[in-house]
């Protein structure tokens, strides 16, 4: 009897000990930087910063999320990119706390945005959201924010160029327990060709479709919706993911392949399970550099340096 009660109780502190550590985790913002090295990068963008957000799900890191821009402007980064899912998309739910943070960015840094799967389901279920998607990304555009909807632009730098484009798959391709094969032609049909040796960024908010977005040719790919996985279990990685795959090959951190490589976010908020541990909400802080191909990795060392 005394062992079943210790046993009841020890498994009652499993709980109390995830949802604990969760409540403080998911107030501290990790830094989390990313050197990229790549011979397709125009010497123009040598050393060019970006700030990576995804995943806020109308968290707040202090009153008006002060705390995030703060960590934002000791950045001082070049360009922040958005790789989606910023609010919530439930019946009631407020898109004023990503616009407010996004739109006091703009002011201070080009901001550009791609979708996750909560705009894009406000964007389609309008007999539910009614007109709340096309306010969100007025409210954004009318304050200089770049909207990217299966869209490709330029970024240039002194006469340099290199693309990015902001992806936005089909609701079919996040269904749960399901990864839905991604046919080979449907990047192309979304963005058409990937043009030859020109340095190209895609953000593409699952990363579930790394392989599809390394065969279209993206030399770097920033993605996030994994939210790490929930709880991180050191040498195995995060537990479970949105699509409910347990141990997702594709969960968090840096993945290259076939040339290409990918940036998976932490995300900065959660929804429906609000649990963080061994897990903070990541700040993406990604340094690009040229590397010509006859440079090795001692070059890069070298570049670092000097860039420093
Ligand atoms: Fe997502």
């Amino acid at each position: 009897m005394k062992f079943l009660t210790k046993l009841i109780g020890s498994s009652c502190m499993v709980p109390v000990f995830i949802f604990g550590i969760s409540a403080y985790e998911r107030t501290r913002i990790k830094r989390e930087p990313y050197d990229i090295f790549s011979p397709n990068l125009p010497e123009e963008f040598n050393g060019v910063k970006v700030v990576f957000l995804s995943d806020l799900h109308n968290a707040r890191f202090g009153k008006e999320n002060e705390r995030l821009i703060r960590a934002i402007r000791e950045k001082d980064p070049d360009y922040i990119f958005v790789g989606g899912d910023m609010f919530v998309a439930k019946p009631g739910m407020t898109t004023d706390i990503a616009s407010s943070l996004l739109i006091k960015l703009a002011k201070e840094f080009p901001v550009i945005c791609a979708n996750g799967n909560h705009e894009f389901r406000m964007k389609i279920y309008r007999y539910i959201y009614g007109t709340q998607y096309d306010d969100y990304v007025l409210r954004l555009r009318e304050a200089g924010i770049t909207y990217l909807e299966n869209k490709t632009i330029t970024l240039e730098r002194n006469g340099a160029s290199i693309y990015l484009s902001g992806l936005e798959i089909g609701r079919i391709y996040y269904q749960r327990g399901v990864v839905e094969p991604m046919d080979d032609s449907y990047l192309e049909l979304l963005l058409g060709k990937k043009k030859a040796k020109n340095f190209h960024i895609l953000l593409a908010h699952n990363p579930v479709y790394f392989p599809e977005y390394a065969d279209w040719g993206a030399d770097l790919v920033l993605s996030g919706h994994n939210h790490g996985g929930l709880i991180r279990i050191p040498h195995f990685g995060g537990l479970i993911s949105p699509q409910l795959r347990i141990f997702p090959e594709y969960d968090a951190g840096y993945y290259e392949k076939s040339g290409s490589r990918m940036i998976i976010s932490r995300g900065l908020g959660t929804h429906t399970f609000h649990i963080r541990v061994h897990n903070q909400p990541e700040l993406s802080v990604i340094r690009l550099y040229r590397m010509s191909s006859s440079e090795g990795s001692e070059g890069a060392d070298e570049k670092i340096e000097q860039m420093e």
